[in-house]
């Protein structure tokens, strides 16, 4: 099982879109998918079409009483793509996991007893490296960081970077890069060129090849409940998604 967070402490760089629009691809291979949004925000949870306000139990309630788990997991109503969903109680979750045993492996604990039932587990963090970002980075195996392409994209890359080292040493001995994601990339802008120009060459081994355009329909497509893909497959968005699976499903 290949368990991937998808994380950078920076809001706003499509870490939520690039969560739903990745599970979907994969599932789409046909691969068993579920992905986990431990953002309170909870944009991974409605951007698969589903309203939070409903839900009695989420990835909240789990962290607290993992017995819940199979109660908790929604089958979505595409084959192959399961969500475990997200509330904005787990706002108080950062704060009430301080006290608590194990307090940064609760989801890797949580997440254990699935390893037979899907070949990938996709990690929705949210814009901060608390303790709710800890946990998903230990309970994967490893990491993709989209960075926007734009003037500050660099921002904190560096504290991420340490933070990822941190954990390692301590933490997750198996955490690696999957790979920089280059997001939102605007071919009509010289800055955008420089800034993916500049980050290929600083990291030249760790980019991914995929860079996702930024396209209207990735941003409209969370009003309507569904991936990119889903919403219309022919979009330049819709097709990078798809690239960024197959280049993911090349990697070792
Ligand atoms: N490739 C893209 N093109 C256009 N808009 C995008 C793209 N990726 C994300 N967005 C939009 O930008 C905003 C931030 O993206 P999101 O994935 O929610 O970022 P994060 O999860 O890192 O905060 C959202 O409104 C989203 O719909
Ligand atoms: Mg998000």
């Amino acid at each position: 099982m290949r368990r991937i967070a998808i994380c950078n402490q920076k809001g706003g760089v499509g870490k939520t879109a690039t969560a739903v629009n990745l599970s979907v691809g994969l599932s789409l291979a046909e691969k068993q998918v579920l992905l986990v949004d431990i953002d309170p925000q909870s944009n991974a949870t409605s951007g698969l079409g589903i309203d939070y306000r409903s839900l009695e139990i989420s990835v909240y309630d789990c962290l607290f009483e993992p017995a819940l788990l199979e109660q908790a997991i929604i089958k979505t109503k595409w084959p192959c793509l399961s969500l475990l969903p997200s509330t904005p109680d787990l706002a108080g979750a950062e704060i009430e996991l301080v006290e608590k045993e194990n307090r940064e492996a609760r989801l890797r604990e949580l997440l254990t007893v699935l390893s037979d039932k899907y070949e990938f587990i996709i990690i929705d963090c949210p814009p901060s490296l608390g303790l709710l970002t800890i946990n998903g980075l230990v309970a994967s195996n490893s990491v993709i960081i989209p960075i926007q392409c734009e003037y500050y994209a660099l921002e904190g890359l560096e504290k991420l970077l340490k933070t990822l080292k941190a954990i390692k040493n301590g933490l997750n001995d198996n955490l690696v890069i999957e790979g920089i994601l280059l997001t939102m990339f605007d071919a009509r802008l010289n800055l955008a060129k420089d800034v993916v120009d500049d980050i290929q060459k600083r990291f030249p081994k760790a980019v991914f090849r995929t860079v996702i355009p930024r396209s209207v329909r990735v941003a409209e497509a969370p009003s309507y409940g569904k991936s990119v893909i889903h919403y219309e497959i022919s979009s330049t968005g819709a097709q990078a998604y798809l690239n960024l699976t197959r280049e993911l499903l090349n990697h070792a």
